[in-house]
C-alpha cells in the first residue's frame, strides 16, 4: 500500500512524468541517429531485429496498451502496424513472423519516424490531460512502457553490433574505442554468511512482474569474485584447449560447441598469435584486462569448471548486489563496451556485462501472470532460459536493480553476457 500511496503522490507531478517520457523517446531516436537508413533494415539472424523495427515496435506498444484504451478519441496511426509490429502478444492477434522482420523494406525509416512523432505527441497529451483517477491507473502502464522502451534501446545496440559484425568493412557504430587499462584489479573473494535471506522486488519502485513476489531463500555460506573474469583469464582457458575438452562442458553445451564450431567468444578474431575483438567502435586489439563478454551460459559454466569454481546462483548474486549501489559502466558512460576493473572491493556488479547465473528462469513462489495481453510480457518465457543479473555497458542508466531478472537461452551469445565466479564457503 505504501507503494500505491507513493505512486499517487508522484502522480501529481505530471511535468516530471512528461519529461521522463519525452527523454525516453528521445534516447531511442538518438541511438538510431548515427545509422544509415540501410543499416536500420538488416536482420542478421532470427534473434536480431532491424533497428527500425525496434523503433516502430516500442511505438506500437504505447499505442496498443496506453493510447487506444485510455486516450478518448485516439485514432490508430495505421491498423496494419498491429500485424507488423506486434512482437509476441497472442492475445492481440496474428503477426508478421519474427525471422522475416528484415524483409520489411516498407514502411521506411522516415515513415516510422512519422509514426513515432504521432504516438509521442498523443501520449504526451494523455499524460498532460488525463484526469487524476485515469492517471493513477495509467501510471503503472507508463512506467512499464518506459521500461519496455529501455529494453529495446539495449536491443538496438546488441542487434546493430551483430549486424555490423557480418560486414567485412567492420563498421564502427561510434568512435573512438574505450581506453584500455594497464592492469585489472587483482581477483579477490567477498564472503557472505548466507542463512535465511529474502530476494525479489521490495516494492521500493517500479519492478517487472517476474521480480516478485519477494520470498525467503536458504543460502549456504558462499564467496563471490570481486570482479568479472577478464579476456586475459579467458584466453588461458582457450589456450588450455577449453573448447576441445568435453570434461568442462554441460552436455548441451558440448553439443553446441560441436554443432556451431565455437572456438572463442562471439566477436573474437585471431590473426596468428594476436587476438582482436569486434566492438561497437569497430575491430580492436583484445584488451587482456577488460572483462570477457559475448559468451554463452555454456561457455561461462565451462570456464567456471575449468577454474575449479562455479557460477553464482541468482539468489547469491542478488544478496551481494543489494549491498552495493547501482552504479557502473552503463549506456550513459558511452564506452558501449565493458571496461577493466581498477577499483577496490566488490566491483562491476552493475553495468559492464550481464552476469550469467546458474539459475534457471522460473517463477518465484506465488508468481501469477496478470490477466490479458500484458500478462504475456514475462511469464510465458519461463522455460529453457537462464537468469542474468546486473545490466551491461549498453543498458540505459536507471534501468536495472538488484532484483532485476534478465533471461536468455543458454546458447545465446549476442547479449552482453560475462562471467563472475563463485565458490562455496
Ligand atoms: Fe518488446
Amino acid at each position: 500500500m505504501a507503494l500505491l500511496a507513493g505512486r499517487r503522490a508522484h502522480a501529481e507531478n505530471r511535468d516530471a512524468w512528461r519529461a521522463r517520457f519525452m527523454d525516453c523517446r528521445a534516447r531511442s531516436e538518438a541511438l538510431a541517429a548515427p545509422l544509415f537508413p540501410e543499416d536500420q533494415v538488416v536482420q542478421s539472424m532470427p534473434d536480431v531485429s532491424p533497428t527500425k523495427w525496434h523503433l516502430a515496435h516500442v511505438t506500437w506498444f504505447w499505442e496498443t496498451f496506453v493510447l487506444a484504451p485510455y486516450l478518448t478519441g485516439y485514432r490508430v496511426y495505421d491498423p496494419v502496424y498491429n500485424h507488423l509490429f506486434n512482437s509476441y502478444y497472442e492475445a492481440i492477434g496474428p503477426r508478421h513472423p519474427r525471422p522475416a522482420r528484415g524483409l520489411l523494406s516498407r514502411p521506411g525509416v522516415a515513415e516510422i519516424a512519422h509514426y513515432r512523432a504521432h504516438v509521442t505527441a498523443a501520449t504526451e497529451r494523455l499524460i498532460t490531460t488525463a484526469d487524476a483517477t485515469t492517471f493513477a491507473i495509467l501510471l503503472s502502464l507508463i512506467e512499464l512502457g518506459m521500461a519496455h522502451e529501455e529494453q529495446h534501446q539495449e536491443l538496438i545496440l546488441m542487434d546493430i553490433k551483430h549486424v555490423f559484425a557480418q560486414n567485412p568493412l567492420m563498421p564502427a557504430y561510434k568512435s573512438p574505442a574505450p581506453k584500455t587499462a594497464r592492469a585489472a584489479s587483482p581477483l579477490k573473494w567477498s564472503r557472505y554468511a548466507g542463512g535465511l535471506v529474502e530476494i525479489g522486488d521490495d516494492g521500493a519502485g517500479f519492478a517487472f512482474d517476474n521480480e516478485g513476489p519477494r520470498h525467503k531463500v536458504w543460502l549456504e555460506p558462499f564467496r563471490l569474485a570481486t570482479r568479472l573474469v577478464t579476456n586475459g583469464e579467458y584466453l588461458a582457458f582457450v589456450a588450455d584447449g577449453g573448447y576441445r575438452r568435453p570434461e568442462f562442458w554441460l552436455s548441451d553445451g558440448w553439443a553446441a560447441v560441436n554443432a556451431s564450431g565455437w572456438e572463442a567468444p562471439l566477436y573474437w578474431q585471431r590473426d596468428g598469435e594476436r587476438w582482436f575483438e569486434f566492438t561497437l567502435s569497430g575491430l580492436v586489439r583484445l584488451d587482456p584486462f577488460a572483462p570477457v563478454v559475448h559468451v554463452s551460459h555454456y561457455e561461462a559454466d565451462a570456464f567456471a569448471r575449468w577454474s575449479g569454481r562455479r557460477l553464482p546462483t541468482e539468489a547469491e548474486w542478488e544478496i551481494a548486489g543489494a549491498e552495493v549501489s547501482v552504479e557502473g559502466n552503463f549506456l550513459d558512460s558511452r564506452a558501449l563496451h565493458p571496461c577493466a576493473a581498477t577499483g577496490e572491493g566488490l566491483q562491476q556488479m552493475f553495468g559492464d556485462c550481464w552476469e550469467w547465473t546458474q539459475s534457471a528462469y522460473a517463477p518465484y513462489p506465488g508468481f501469477r501472470t496478470s490477466a490479458g495481453a500484458i500478462g504475456e510480457y514475462n511469464g510465458k518465457f519461463m522455460s529453457g532460459q537462464m537468469v542474468l543479473k546486473g545490466g551491461c555497458a549498453v543498458t540505459p542508466p536507471g534501468h536495472v536493480r538488484a532484483s532485476y531478472r534478465n533471461f536468455f537461452p543458454p546458447a545465446a551469445r549476442w547479449c552482453f553476457g560475462g562471467i563472475r565466479l563463485a565458490e562455496d564457503g
